[in-house]
């Protein structure tokens, strides 16, 4: 049997904290087999489809969404955490585990208008991808989907963003937590 995209990733038990598996993308970005798979799995589904900016999550998402608006010839546009940024941001705020995180974008990165395509590795509890939809929607842009190469479907991210009314498009899926 050939490899799918799931086989290449590797899981790290015990990280970043006791009693968690780390799924750890690291490993498929690395193989010239299992990256290429990967990128052309994540634009499958918006063949045919217009989309005029990918918009990726800092820091895996940039790996991916990179690749993926090369593919599409599209610009590309870094969600980045706060304070990274040179130009105008707008900033939007998210939970994590404990407290809150901000992540910022260019305000003149995306048009009125615009068709988005939104990439990161992984959807685990949604509140990085919620709060980049929030920035996109913020500047004008309309989201034609959100596109991860894992989903932690135990998380509920997934429920979250489809709540939202996104579409969500995810490689594979690792139960439990
Ligand atoms: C991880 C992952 C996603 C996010 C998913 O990023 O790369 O971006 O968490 O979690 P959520 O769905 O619960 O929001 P992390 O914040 O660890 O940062 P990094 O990508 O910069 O390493
Ligand atoms: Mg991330």
């Amino acid at each position: 049997m050939s490899k799918t995209v799931k086989d290449y990733i590797r899981t790290i038990v015990d990280f970043p904290h006791e009693g968690i598996l780390f799924r750890d993308v690291t490993t498929l970005f690395a193989d010239p087999r299992g990256f290429r798979m990967a990128i052309d799995q994540l634009l499958h589904p918006y063949a045919g489809t217009r989309i005029d900016k990918v918009v990726g999550l800092e820091a895996r998402g940039f790996i991916l969404g990179g690749a993926v608006a090369h593919q599409l010839t599209t610009g590309f546009v870094p969600i980045r955490k706060k304070g990274k940024l040179p130009g105008q941001t707008i900033a939007q705020a998210y939970s994590l585990e404990y407290g809150e995180a901000v992540v910022e974008v260019h305000d003149d990165a995306i048009q009125p208008g615009e068709k988005v395509l939104l990439v990161d590795d992984l959807l685990a509890t949604g509140g990085t991808a919620e709060a980049g939809i929030k920035l996109v929607e913020r500047l004008g842009g309309v989201i034609v989907g959100c596109a991860f190469v894992v989903d932690l479907p135990d998380l509920g991210g997934r429920r979250k963003l489809e709540t939202m009314g996104m579409e969500v498009h995810a490689l594979c899926a690792f139960e439990g937590l």
